[in-house]
Parts: structure tokens; sequence; C-alpha cells
């Protein structure tokens, strides 16, 4: 599909209804994160964008590529939660099982194929998108995987082809900027062919990799907070929080949450305090031991922590100590009618926490789910106060009535990339 095969709609013969015109369908391409999200992309391409699923082809090793007018309203390419990105692309040459000679073999071959794509009509889509398409900056970079033009760096091609477009492109008010280019347009070479475009919109969520210190699994710390319905206006206490990704988490979940982190080791709050510092909403970190924390009597309405498991930090038998110890804290700051409770801990402490759970019996066990943490065989306990007004359906509608057999978490990854707010328009 080089910015022209395939995808436009068959022209009716009848001229009172005529499809519009080719000249009304730009040539996109998306990614997504995993393959497990191809399904779900091509209905919210066919949703937002007007694609037929079957018109959609993935293309270069997982893009995906496929022709549409331009969303309406504009915004609505905003709305793309299950893809990472949305391009203009220029140009899809693919070379899977075609003669050797479709490959380009040099600097000069590629140029004729980059400089050939259709510009002026990615500048008009850029014009429908809201953009200004005069004085575009523009920067070019290379990707290749595979042996194609192996004699030259990825910098090398990507400023020779920067150079070849510098001259094309002037007649469109288009000029090259290496520091601060409003659009990067990628030459992505592989063995399976070469596709050129620019991004028009990604995702920016901020746990999405962007984590500035790394803790536990984000995908992990969503199933955690899930489970618990936390709410806006209440209160989430992660006593032993580490880097602070459950804190992050919850906020991403609810930004209306008030959210406690405590640690006893300086770096860990540190880190947390760090993380957390990104967050628009009310935050309190601090060194804090969990076994005694400055909180009133049932002022807490959700624990959520990743207990340590004794690998990392302290050890199992340390454990059978501090988890009843914590228990009875627990016990003291959690709200008696509402409170609940999300806790993660390895299968080597199953025993420490069932002591515990037999003990403590003002609490209820509403429900367990295994998980692999790596090649940690964890468990996630989902407790409320006895007698406590939890909606336990709603907490299993949402992880363990479906998914208590499960050990993964493909599933939730799912559901948690779906409830991202949507992409960022880029230009
Ligand atoms: C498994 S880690 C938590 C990791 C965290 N969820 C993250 O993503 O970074 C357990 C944490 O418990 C802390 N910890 C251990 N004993 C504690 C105690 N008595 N009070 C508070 N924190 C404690 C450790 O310093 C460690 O940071």
């Amino acid at each position: 599909m080089a910015a022209g095969e395939g995808g436009a709609p068959p022209r009716s013969s009848d001229p009172a209804n005529q499809p519009p015109s080719d000249d009304d369908y730009y040539d996109y391409y998306a990614t997504v994160a995993a393959r497990s999200m191809l399904n779900v992309a091509r209905t919210e391409l066919r949703d937002v964008m007007g694609v037929d699923r079957e018109a959609v082809r993935v293309a270069m090793g997982g893009k995906l590529c496929f022709r549409s007018k331009v969303p309406e309203p504009r915004g609505a390419l905003t709305s793309l939660r299950a893809v990472e990105r949305v391009g203009c692309l220029l140009l899809l040459r693919e070379t899977t099982g075609k003669p050797r000679g479709e490959t380009p073999q040099s600097l000069e071959d590629l140029r004729a194929l980059v400089v050939g794509s259709d510009f002026k009509k990615a500048s008009r889509l850029l014009g429908l998108l809201g953009r200004s398409s005069a004085a575009i900056k523009f920067r070019v970079t290379c990707k290749r995987s595979g042996r194609v033009l192996q004699q030259h760096s990825t910098s090398e091609i990507a400023a020779s082809q920067g150079k070849a477009l510098e001259a094309t492109l002037e007649g469109l008010g288009w000029r090259a900027s290496l520091r601060e280019p409003d659009l990067t347009i990628t030459v992505q070479l592989s063995d399976a062919g070469v596709l050129v475009g620019f991004d028009l919109a990604k995702q920016v969520d901020f746990s999405e990799g962007n984590i500035s210190i790394k803790g536990l699994d984000p995908v992990v710390s969503w199933g955690v907070i899930r489970a618990t319905n936390i709410q806006a206006g209440e209160t989430l206490l992660d006593p032993m929080c580490g880097k602070g990704i459950l804190l992050m988490e919850a906020f991403r979940i609810c930004s209306g949450v008030k959210l406690v982190g405590y640690d006893v080791d300086q770096s860990m709050v540190e880190a947390a305090t760090k993380n957390t510092g990104v967050l628009d909403g009310e935050v309190q970190i601090g060194k804090v031991d969990a076994t005694r924390m400055p909180l009133e009597d049932q002022s807490v309405d959700v624990i959520a922590c990743d207990l340590p498991f004794g690998f990392h930090f302290g050890s199992v038998s340390e454990n059978k100590e501090l988890y009843p110890r914590f228990f009875r804290e627990m016990e003291r700051v959690l709200k008696r009618e509402t409170g609940r409770a999300a806790l993660l801990t390895n299968y080597e402490n199953h025993g420490t926490m069932l002591k515990c759970l037999e003990e403590a019996s003002w609490l209820r066990v509403l429900a367990e789910r295994q998980l692999l943490l790596g090649r940690q065989k964890c468990r996630i306990y989902l407790l409320c106060a006895e007698g406590g007004s939890f909606n336990v359906e709603e907490a299993k509608k949402q992880l363990f009535g479906i998914e208590e057999k499960r050990k993964g978490k493909e599933r939730w990854s799912k559901r948690r990339r779906l409830e991202r707010k949507g992409l960022q328009l880029l230009v």
C-alpha cells in the first residue's frame, strides 16, 4: 500500500451515490504494544476511523496499515486506546517474496523512494488535523532491523534522506530542523521492506514506561488497586510503599484519591517522593514503620500493599514477626464499616498470611488470586472488615471471578490499556 493501493471503498456507478474521491482518503499506520491488542485495535479503528476490520493490514512485523478519511470530529483520533500511536503513512514498500531488486541497494535507491512519497497529501492531512502545514520543521530518523543497507549506519541513512527531503520539501514550506522539529519522519528498514511516515498522535500515559524509578510491575499494581474498587474522596495507604508504584497506579485509576505512602527505608522514601512528584493530587510520603503509623484510628479506606517477600527486603522468618504486627496496626487504622485491603506476597509467606488471617477475626477474606511475578509464585489477598459493606460481587466481576484460576496478567494488561485516557495529538 504505497500511499495509494487498496483500502478506499469501491465506486458506485450511480453518480448520485458516488463515494468520496480517493483524495479524501489518507494512509495511516498504527502500532500496538502486544499481539493480544490486535483484535481490539481493529475494532477501535473501525469504530473511530470507519475502517473495515479486513482492510487493516499488518505489515513490517506488526504495524497496522490502513486507509481512512480524517476522523469526524478530528478529535475522535484521540479516543483511541488500544493503539500506542497513529501516524501518517508516506510510503510502504514490502519486499518479502519479491525479487532482490525491489529492496533498496543504495542510498540513492532509498532516496528515490522516499522523495517520491506524496508529501502534498501529508501536508493536507496536517491542515485537516488543525496544524498549519506551512513552515513545518521536520527531522528524519532511521530504524533498521535485518541487513538492508548494512554498509551504512542508521544515522548516515537518516542524514542522507533528510538532505534529499530538505530540497524536495522546500516548495511546501517545510524545512529541516534537528533541534526543535514539529514532526519526525521515520524511515523504517527491514528485510521485509521500507516504511516511511511520521507520528500524528501517541499515548502519553505517565505510568506507561515513564516512571522514573521502576518498581512493582504497573500491570500487577493495576490488578491490586482495581480489586479494591477505590473511589474518589477515599484515602488509600500503602504502608510499605517502596518506590510508590501502587500509589501511582491508584492515582491513574482514580485521580481524586488521597494517597499516603510509608516505608522504613530512606532510599525508598526518596524514590517514592520522586516518582509521585509528577502526580497532581494529594500525596503524603514518609519514613515510617508500618507497625507504628502516625494515623488516627479507623482513618483509612483502603490499604494496598506489596508486602516484603523476605527476598530483597528482610527474610521469610522475619516476616513471621512483621506480618502479625502489621496486621494489628492495619486493624487499628482501617475503617471498620467500609475499609478493605489488597495485599500481595509470595507463596513462601502463605503460611504466615494464613496465620495472620486466622487471628484477625475482624477481617474477612473476600477473594484470593494467584499470580506469577517473574518466577515468583505470588498471591493477592482481598480483605475487608467483617460485616463491612464492600461490594464483593463488583470486585469479583472486575478481577477475581473471571480470573481466579489464572496466573498471568495478559487480560489485566489489556483492560488496563483500554482504560487509558487516549492518544494525544502531536501535530
Ligand atoms: C516488596 S517492597 C515494595 C515494593 C513496591 N511495591 C514498589 O513497587 O517499589 C517492600 C517494601 O517494604 C519496606 N518495608 C519493610 N519493612 C517495613 C516496615 N516495617 N515498615 C515500612 N516499610 C517496610 C521495604 O523497605 C520495601 O521497600
